[in-house]
């Protein structure tokens, strides 16, 4: 029967053993997750931390400043912002495979982490934010181990190649512990409330191929339907919920001209740990107004669906 404020001091003692003076550094995804992980140990070990934020220009709206923002002005823990978007885009260039889009991603990543990790001499040890189910996930998922039904995307392989020990704080929680965690730091509502975002981000949201221009289509698309779900109160009522560009065009008819452009999907899914999923029951008139919205304001996007699909037997993410 302990409390966050117990664990959470608990933890700043453990951190501290393991350290020691040792340096850590700690690659932040924009989730929860990593900024929880960095807030607490940075609690317990200050400057010796090092926090990296490797920026694939892959995130939602406006993501990657409240990440910066979060930690440069709030907390003023020091941020290495790391701008890749021109790296990213131009190795995904051509890329339509699902998992080659993946480990492009994750290797880029741990080749840009690994250079940041140089500059400040190398460091001791390797942060992440692991819940609970991240360690049953990666020991068995649907199938068994054998069965890779998508690579991740996290700094796995980094701590053997970088010879660092790992810095895992929060092995122990659930999703929801973690929030409640976060509060306890005094992460901003809008961190803390946050729906999980996959390491590879937008790309595994553009099936085929990944342009800067089909990015921003989807960005727009994604906080429109982010902005209804929070003005109906649903936000918090649900697990995941974004938009996926299809690599299909459809024809449309808009005033008195017609219109040949993409198809959007809407996600929607309740869950507790991601391991499986339902749909989100939206009312038939919300959809409505989201796809109007969306048709409307968004070039290049002329047609909405939803995916009515529930894990199993599909995944969330649609790559
Ligand atoms: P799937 O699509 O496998 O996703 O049903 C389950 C949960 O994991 C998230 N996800 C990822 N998270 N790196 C992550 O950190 C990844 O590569 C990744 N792929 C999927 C997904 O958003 C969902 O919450």
């Amino acid at each position: 029967d302990w409390t966050m404020a117990e664990f959470r001091a608990t933890k700043i003692a453990e951190i501290r053993e393991q350290v020691g003076d040792g340096k850590v550094i700690c690659g932040l995804s924009g989730g929860v997750d990593s900024a929880v992980a960095a807030v607490l140990i940075h609690e317990a070990i200050g400057d010796q931390l090092t926090c990296v934020f490797v920026d694939h220009g892959l995130m939602r709206m406006n993501e990657a400043e409240q990440v910066v923002t979060l930690f440069r002005d709030h907390y003023n823990i020091p941020l290495v912002h790391v701008d890749a978007e021109e790296l990213f885009l131009s190795g995904l260039a051509g890329q339509t495979d699902p998992e080659k889009k993946r480990k492009f991603i994750g290797g880029a990543f741990i080749d840009l982490f690994e250079a940041e990790a140089k500059k400040i001499g190398g460091a001791d040890f390797l942060a992440q934010g692991t819940l609970y189910p991240d360690v049953i996930e990666s020991v068995s998922f649907t199938g068994g181990p054998s069965v890779t039904i998508k690579s991740h995307h996290n700094v796995g392989g980094l701590p053997e190649r970088m010879n660092m020990k790992l810095v895992e704080p929060l092995r122990e929680l659930f999703k929801d512990e973690v929030r409640e965690l976060g509060r306890e730091l005094g992460l901003p509502e809008i961190f803390v409330g946050r729906h999980p975002f996959p390491g590879p981000g937008l790309a595994i949201r553009i099936p085929g191929e990944v342009t800067k221009e089909r990015c921003d289509i989807l960005r727009k698309a994604d906080a429109i339907y982010l902005d209804e779900i929070r003005k109906a109160g649903l936000y918090d009522a649900i697990w995941q919920a974004f938009a996926v560009l299809l690599p299909v065009r459809t024809v449309g008819v808009m005033g008195d001209h017609r219109t040949y452009d993409s198809v959007c999907a809407l996600r929607a899914v309740t869950s507790t740990d991601g391991m499986t999923a339902d749909v989100y029951p939206f009312d038939a008139g919300f959809l409505t107004q989201c796809a109007t919205r969306i048709v409307n304001e968004v070039k290049g996007i002329n047609r909405v669906t939803y995916d009515y699909t529930s894990k199993p037997p599909g995944t969330i993410e649609w790559e």
